[in-house]
């Protein structure tokens, strides 16, 4: 499917208000702070889209406080091109503010051929986050994780492959992604005690995807002291104005890719609309409630969103301006949203035990 590029992008300077409404949130107990909103690059920053497209992406992200950018070996298509790409925007529209931005990649899905190409060996963490860095042209990223849990690799041997690439300045810190509860623990402990702690976990979470309250992951992290960035806060844009009336021409759901036309039944189209009234109720778009209901109470550190137009970045930054719900808010939302176990598409990595 191919987007309209915006015409070509002039020179680049960062809006001078670029901090004045983005709310910084503290990462755990660390010294971290990250924006409320975060912007991830797995869709729209591939060979399928236009260059300036994500570079008007990136730049409106960052205007609107987003410093958080992100990234995996395998965003693509094909995998690495997303990372391509961030590079080049790194190096013409970005330079000379690195030290305004938080850059994470990952390593864990399928990327080369042969026996060390996914999973969580040091082998494997430590040559992925070597080529991630190459393609972005860095020296370091902010984070780096283990995209997900490896059933197969002694923990141990993952936690020191963190270890190293902190202690390597490849990376300044660690997090870990879609380890449930019991996993997170231990990998937090072993990381602990080798002298790194972990930063962050990245779990999906949304209105529609419970899971982390349901394995106690979210106290899990209270507990330990680790920051969380929930992804697809808005279920891949189901929880949009989007698809209220149906699945429109050129949406997620229609490429082909993550977001199945058959989570878009009838049913589910309803309680779209039943979320819609409320987020009308509260003043906000779908989008901004959906975001805002992730941030509530401040447990979860920062949504990560993804984007394929500017007014979307534009909608969703809104959400920052009321994160606080009434009991009867949350009730009505609970009611309508059931926890939709088929939309977790990540739920191997955390139901491996
Ligand atoms: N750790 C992991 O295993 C993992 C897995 C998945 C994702 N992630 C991370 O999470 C990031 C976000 O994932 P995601 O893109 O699925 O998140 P999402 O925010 O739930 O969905 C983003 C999609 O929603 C639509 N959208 C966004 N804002 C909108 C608005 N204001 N109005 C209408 N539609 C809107 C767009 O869909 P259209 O394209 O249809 O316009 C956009 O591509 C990824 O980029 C990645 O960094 C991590």
């Amino acid at each position: 499917m191919s987007r309209p590029a915006p015409a070509f992008l002039p020179r680049y300077s960062p809006s001078e208000t670029r901090y004045d409404t983005m709310e910084y949130r503290r990462c755990g107990r660390s010294g971290l702070k990250l924006p409320a909103i975060s912007l991830g690059l797995w869709h729209n920053f591939g060979g399928d889209t236009p260059h300036e497209l994500k570079r008007a992406l990136c730049r409106s992200a960052f205007d609107h406080g987003i410093t958080h950018f992100d990234l995996a070996n395998n965003y693509g298509p094909p995998p690495g091109s997303a990372e391509t790409a961030f590079g080049d925007i790194l190096a013409t529209d970005f330079a000379g503010l690195r030290d305004e931005l938080i850059i994470s990649s990952k390593a864990g899905y399928k990327m080369w051929d042969g026996p060390y190409n996914e999973w969580g060996s040091r082998k494997y963490l430590i040559a992925s986050c070597d080529a991630s860095l190459k393609r972005m042209g860095l020296d370091y990223v902010d984070i780096f994780y283990s995209h997900r849990f490896d059933p197969e690799t002694p923990l141990e041997e993952t936690m020191g492959a963190l270890d190293h690439i902190v202690r390597s300045g490849r990376a300044l810190y660690a997090g870990i992604s879609s380890y449930n509860a019991e996993r997170t623990r231990e990998a937090v402990a072993i990381l602990r005690d080798m002298g790194t702690p972990c930063l962050i976990h990245q779990p999906s979470y949304n209105i529609l995807n419970r899971w982390v309250e349901r394995d106690g992951l979210l106290d899990t992290l209270d507990e330990v002291g680790v920051g969380s960035i929930a992804f697809t806060p808005l279920a891949q844009g189901m929880l949009t104005g989007k698809y209220l009336k149906g699945v429109p021409e050129g949406s997620r759901a229609t490429q082909g890719k993550s977001l199945l036309p058959e989570f878009l039944t009838a049913e589910n189209i309803k309680r779209l609309n039943g979320l819609n009234d409320i987020a009308q109720a509260r003043g906000q778009t779908l989008a901004q409630m959906a975001i805002a209901w992730v941030l509530r109470g401040g447990r979860v550190t920062t949504a990560l969103i993804g984007a394929s137009k500017v007014s979307q970045i534009e909608d969703c930054v809104g959400a920052v301006a009321n994160t606080d719900f009434t009991s009867d808010e949350l009730a009505a939302i609970d009611a309508l949203a059931v926890d939709d176990n088929m939309i977790n598409l990540w739920s191997m990595s955390s139901e491996d035990v």
